[in-house]
């Protein structure tokens, strides 16, 4: 080792000690005849300090230190005279007897601290010199104590680590895949996983029995903050097991991971249909930090000559506690809100309970006073509470009011990124319409299996048909989802068929999974929780990008090593895919 100690190891007990230490110039100030240096290594800062008295020659030298320089120094551990009692570190310096520059360093492009002046595309240029800051290390570490932890628990329950494939065959989970292209079988091309999910299979029917994999993904779909190019799974699948299985095994994952990682112990995570999500919160992945659920009003408001209310599918509100005193002005921008083209509703109406208990509303000319105190009622009301009412297609009403109770929630600081609030969703639809090519989708994947009650309604009214999946949603991010698959080959086809493949077609894809099938498969289902979005969560970020490494822009390009990029006329030529050379 170059170094005794670290940088963020020494306190008042070891003064007196004769230490050498390793790490980055921070910053560096003269005063008088002395030089003070901030050292900094991953552990920490300690104070360095040059005095012209005790050797002149040295404090020149520190002089000319820039910063990230990286050095090595000895010295005894002293006593400051003035004390930073917020540091570990903060109330001893090292009077340095000997100082080494083991590199020199170009000025950095932005300043390595916690609050730092670099924009975003800077930082991701030079990511290297990104995570040097601690907040941005911090995130990894934290990701590494969790990944720790998921590996402590499965291994705990005898799941078993094991690597899939990552050059495969096109997996069907709803996205496109990223391809890449065989040299040694021109004009085909393998594609990277979007997850391991068919593999995962094929062990179980291998009677592995319990499996997990810390896995990369790939998806090649448009980018948000909670979503990257590649990311990452803990996959999971188990055999010989029921729904409720998974459900506590993977209760128990997360719960210890609060506990161990941020001391906090949940409550039992509660549980909901997917039905019900839809009904109550407009969402599938409800934020459930905060109440606000919505109140269906159609059997008071129509027919009483209002006409956007009579002719609409849907009538559906939210109250909200102690908004009565909302000026025109806020009312106003909560309509513009709705009103963009991202939400695209059409109006907004309310209803204001005021304080001194008298009724307004913004459609006072269709409903009397009687007719208000009735909303006022089914709302449970009180005066000071404001009621906001939306209006259309119950589908499309139902997601631009859950737009707006965020809205609501964030304006009324209910949204805490200090409180979790976890939630099992359950009984998924087994399939999905497709209005832009006609016919269904797995709304999951296609090895889903159906409720067994609701299998006959397949072939009458597949809409309906529910399956034995769910999600795992922590405030409202849906962090992790799953499903019991299908075991048997004859109801996998049957699905194929449903899904619009022909036999033809569902061989050529799922051949391999069907005939597996054949030989002994085990009644078996899993589940995959997005390790990036449960790690921004316990770490109270919006975006996934801040606990990846070496994440990639919102244009799915990593701008430090520039990439995507084109490859030479030699490459091509070789991987076949340009000829004419
Ligand atoms: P699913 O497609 O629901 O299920 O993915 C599981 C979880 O992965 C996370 N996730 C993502 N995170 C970051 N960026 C992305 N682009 C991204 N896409 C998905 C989400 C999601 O809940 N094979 C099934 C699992 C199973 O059935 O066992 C699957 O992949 O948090």
């Amino acid at each position: 080792m170059l170094r005794t100690h670290t940088c963020g190891e020494l306190t008042i007990s070891d003064l007196g000690k004769e230490v050498t230490l390793t790490g980055w110039v921070q910053k560096s100030r003269d005063l008088g005849g002395m030089t003070f240096v901030d050292m900094r290594d991953r552990y920490g800062i300690t104070q360095l300090t040059f005095n012209s008295d005790d050797n002149a020659a040295l404090r020149a030298q520190a002089r000319e230190l820039g910063r990230e320089f990286v050095i090595k120094v000895s010295g005894k551990v002293i006593e400051r005279s003035s004390k930073n009692l917020k540091m570990s570190t903060g109330e001893i310096e090292i009077k340095v007897s000997s100082l080494e520059v083991l590199n020199a360093a170009k000025l950095p492009p932005f300043l390595i601290e916690d609050e730092t002046d670099g924009g975003e595309d800077l930082r991701m240029k030079y990511r290297y010199l990104d995570l040097r800051r601690n907040p941005v290390r911090n995130n990894l570490v934290l990701r590494h104590k969790m990944a720790q932890e998921v590996r402590k628990y499965l291994d705990g329950m005898d799941f078993i680590e094991v690597e899939t494939p990552v050059l495969i065959k096109s997996t069907p989970e709803g996205a496109r895949d990223f391809v890449v292209p065989s040299r040694m079988n021109p004009g085909e091309f393998y594609a990277l996983p979007q997850s391991p999910q068919t593999f995962k299979q094929l062990l179980m029917v291998s009677g592995f029995d319990r499996y997990f994999q810390i896995v990369k993904c790939f998806r090649d779909e448009d980018l948000r903050a909670d979503r990257q190019p590649e990311f990452t799974q803990i996959d999971c699948e188990m055999a010989f097991i029921e729904q409720e299985d998974i459900l506590n095994v993977f209760e128990g994952l997360i719960r210890i991971m609060f506990k161990n990682v941020k001391d906090i112990d949940l409550a039992d995570v509660p549980r909901m249909t997917y039905a019900d999500a839809m009904r109550l919160y407009g969402s599938d992945k409800p934020d459930t930090r905060f109440e606000m659920q919505f109140v269906e009003m159609n059997e008071l408001v129509k027919e009483k000559g209002f006409p956007v209310f009579d002719n609409a599918e849907l009538v559906v509100g939210i109250k909200a506690k102690n908004c009565a005193v909302y000026t025109r002005k806020q009312l106003d921008e909560l309509t513009d809100f709705i009103k963009r083209p991202q939400i695209g509703a059409t109006g907004l109406i309310y209803l204001r309970h005021n304080s001194d208990g008298t009724l307004k509303s913004s459609v006072d000319k269709f409903y009397n006073e009687d007719e208000l105190k009735k909303w006022s009622e089914l709302y449970h009301s009180e005066p000071g509470d404001l009621i906001l009412v939306m209006a259309g297609p119950t589908e499309k009403v139902r997601k631009q009011l859950s737009e707006l109770r965020l809205e609501m929630g964030n304006r009324l600081g209910l949204r805490d990124k200090n409180v979790f609030s976890p939630l099992w969703v359950l009984d998924f639809p087994l399939l999905e319409w497709d209005e832009e090519n006609e016919r269904y989708h797995a709304m999951h994947h296609p090895f889903t299996s159906p409720k067994p009650d609701d299998i006959a309604l397949l072939d009458t009214n597949p809409g309906e048909v529910r399956a034995n999946a769910y999600d795992m949603v922590i405030n409202g991010t849906e962090i992790g989802g799953g499903s019991i698959r299908i075991h048997d080959r004859t109801l996998q086809a049957l699905m194929f068929k449903h899904l619009g493949f022909s036999n033809e077609e569902a061989q050529k894809q799922f051949g391999f999974l069907m005939d597996a099938f054949e030989y002994g498969a085990p009644p078996h289902g899993g589940i995959a929780f997005g390790f990036d979005r449960l790690v921004s969560i316990f770490a109270g970020l919006d975006s996934i990008r801040d606990v990846i490494a070496f994440p990639k822009n919102n244009s799915g390009r990593d701008v430090m090593i520039d990439s995507p990029s084109t490859i030479s006329e030699v490459q091509l030529k070789e991987l076949k895919i340009k000829t004419d050379l």
